[in-house]
């Protein structure tokens, strides 16, 4: 088809514009680490329930919660003793627990604590160069963070915290359950991790948010 003179001067100018624009210098270059998300800018991803499990039905007794943990597919392709690829995302509900008038946790018959409300969303998730952003003293790889509240909107978290609390975890790519995930995918029986001990330590502080 041809084209009509006056498209063709438009097309000319934008290749001229679009060349132009390259070759100059001081354009601000738009590479992933311009547009890589930050802390607190991640999207709640939609249908996380129906990724792969992580590890469900944590239960930590001290702060009241029963927490779930979802993988999306691209982080079901790492290898233990690796770290998670690049498009990873762990999300983490966290929920309360149905109490006793006296305050303390509603056993069910198997001595279990029984979820109540979902109470808060966690995600981390990593892509190159995500990490640039995070100041260097709690870099934790290219991971960053944000927290939502149970109902979906952003919660004001603040999220050095999630960051020095993640930190000690260089070694399992930052992440909590490395160890226990990658030996239950191992068909392997899950021994008591001296790492969940300190989890399980740490864990309170959850009840903060
Ligand atoms: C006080 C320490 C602490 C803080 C602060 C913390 N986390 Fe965690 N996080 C943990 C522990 C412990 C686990 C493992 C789950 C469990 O056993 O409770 C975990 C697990 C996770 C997971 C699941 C992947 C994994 O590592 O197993 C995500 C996602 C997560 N946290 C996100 C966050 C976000 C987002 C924040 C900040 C808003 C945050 N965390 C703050 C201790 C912490």
């Amino acid at each position: 088809m041809k084209k009509s003179p006056l498209l063709a001067l438009i097309s000319i100018a934008s290749i001229g514009f679009a060349l132009s624009a390259c070759s100059t210098p001081d354009t601000p270059a738009l590479t992933a680490a311009a547009v890589a998300p930050k802390d607190g800018g991640l999207a709640m991803p939609a249908d996380y329930t129906r990724w792969p499990v992580f590890k469900l039905d944590v239960q930590k007794k001290e702060a009241r919660q029963i927490r779930d943990i979802y993988v999306n597919a691209i982080g079901t392709q790492a290898r233990a003793g690796g770290a998670f690829p690049d498009g990873t995302q762990f999300v983490m509900e966290i929920h309360s627990v149905k109490l006793n008038p006296d305050g303390t946790p509603l056993l069910d018959d198997n001595g279990k604590m029984t979820k109540d409300k979902l109470s808060k969303v966690f995600l981390m998730a990593k892509g190159p160069g995500w990490g640039d952003s995070a100041p260097a003293a709690l870099k934790n790889g290219d991971w960053i963070y944000t927290a939502f509240e149970g109902n979906g909107t952003r919660a004001g978290a603040d999220q050095s915290s999630c960051r020095s609390c993640h930190l000690p975890l260089a070694d399992k790519d930052f992440v909590f359950h490395y160890d226990a995930y990658f030996k239950q995918r191992a068909g392997l029986e899950t021994a008591p991790l001296t790492r969940l001990a300190h989890a399980d330590a740490v864990a309170t502080a959850h009840r903060g948010y």
